[in-house]
């Protein structure tokens, strides 16, 4: 169980004129994942999923708040100590290694070289061919086949909590539902507590509990049906009435 008590975060607002001004991405946010549930976040482009997301991780500090992972408080661990305490995060943009192969970082998220152990986990992943295994995970890897990559790494290291931050994200169409099922699959099988943050319906849909954010706070929280009123009024990028000269520029978050 992931317990987030008030959790804050905010940064310097740029935009203000005042040089002490912030602003807050994420608003005394209180949540409970459940053990080995399906959870999906979705909402608008900077309402701050990815950085509510950062600070579970730890890659982004709390700066207020507290983050409780099976009874323990993590808030003051680094991203290694909750690495070690089985919280893993799979980026939003993955970051690329010259001179890395995907065997290299397969073999230190699943701690072995042995060959027939890392066809096993690339088997169990399923989205990645054997052929995969040497390519060097660098600027020449397609922007789909560095979130395979992305993504097996994270299920190789078997963690508790998995964080996906959009693993569609560059993905071709038919790839998305094996993978739904897959992190479904492995929701089941292994008991990961699962967090997708994610725009795709296939994602919002297999969710056991769907999170919608807007302005660093929970909107809504509950299935997709119930969401869909929330998310359609969100959709809203208004330009209806351009033609007569009115104009409804509302472009939520
Ligand atoms: N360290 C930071 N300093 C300043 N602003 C930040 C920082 N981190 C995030 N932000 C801002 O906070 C807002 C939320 O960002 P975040 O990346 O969490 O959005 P998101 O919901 O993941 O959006 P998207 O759907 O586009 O991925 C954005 O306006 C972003 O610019
Ligand atoms: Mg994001």
């Amino acid at each position: 169980m992931l317990e987030l008590k008030d959790l804050t975060f905010s940064a310097p607002d740029t935009e203000s004129k005042k040089s002490d001004a912030v602003k807050v991405i994420i608003d005394k946010f209180n949540f409970t994942f459940e053990k080995g549930k399906f959870y999906a976040i979705t909402g608008p482009n900077g309402s701050g999923k990815t950085t509510l997301a950062k600070l579970i991780m730890g890659i982004n500090k709390t700066a207020s708040g507290t983050i409780t992972l099976d009874g323990k408080d993590i808030t003051g661990l680094s991203i290694t100590e909750r690495a070690k305490a089985g919280i893993a995060y799979s980026f939003q943009n993955p970051a690329r290694f010259k001179g890395t192969t995907f065997r290299d970082l397969l073999s230190i998220a699943a701690k072995t070289d042995d060959e027939k152990k890392l066809f096993e986990i690339i088997s169990r992943v399923g989205l990645c061919s054997l052929d995969f295994l040497d390519k060097p995970v660098d600027s020449k890897l397609s922007g789909g086949e560095i979130k395979k990559v992305e993504l097996a790494t994270t299920i190789a290291l078997n963690p508790k909590f998995a964080i996906y931050d959009e693993p569609d994200t560059g993905i071709d169409l038919w790839t998305i539902d094996p993978m739904v099922k897959l992190l479904k699959r492995e929701q089941k099988e292994q008991g990961t507590t699962t967090l997708i943050v994610s725009h795709n319906k296939a994602f919002l849909e297999a969710a056991d509990v769907l999170l919608l954010i807007r302005e660093g706070k929970i909107a809504y929280q509950g299935d997709l049906q119930g969401a869909l009123p929330i998310l359609n009024d969100l959709s809203l990028c208004n330009f209806s009435d351009a033609f007569k000269g009115e104009y409804d520029v509302r472009c939520y978050r």
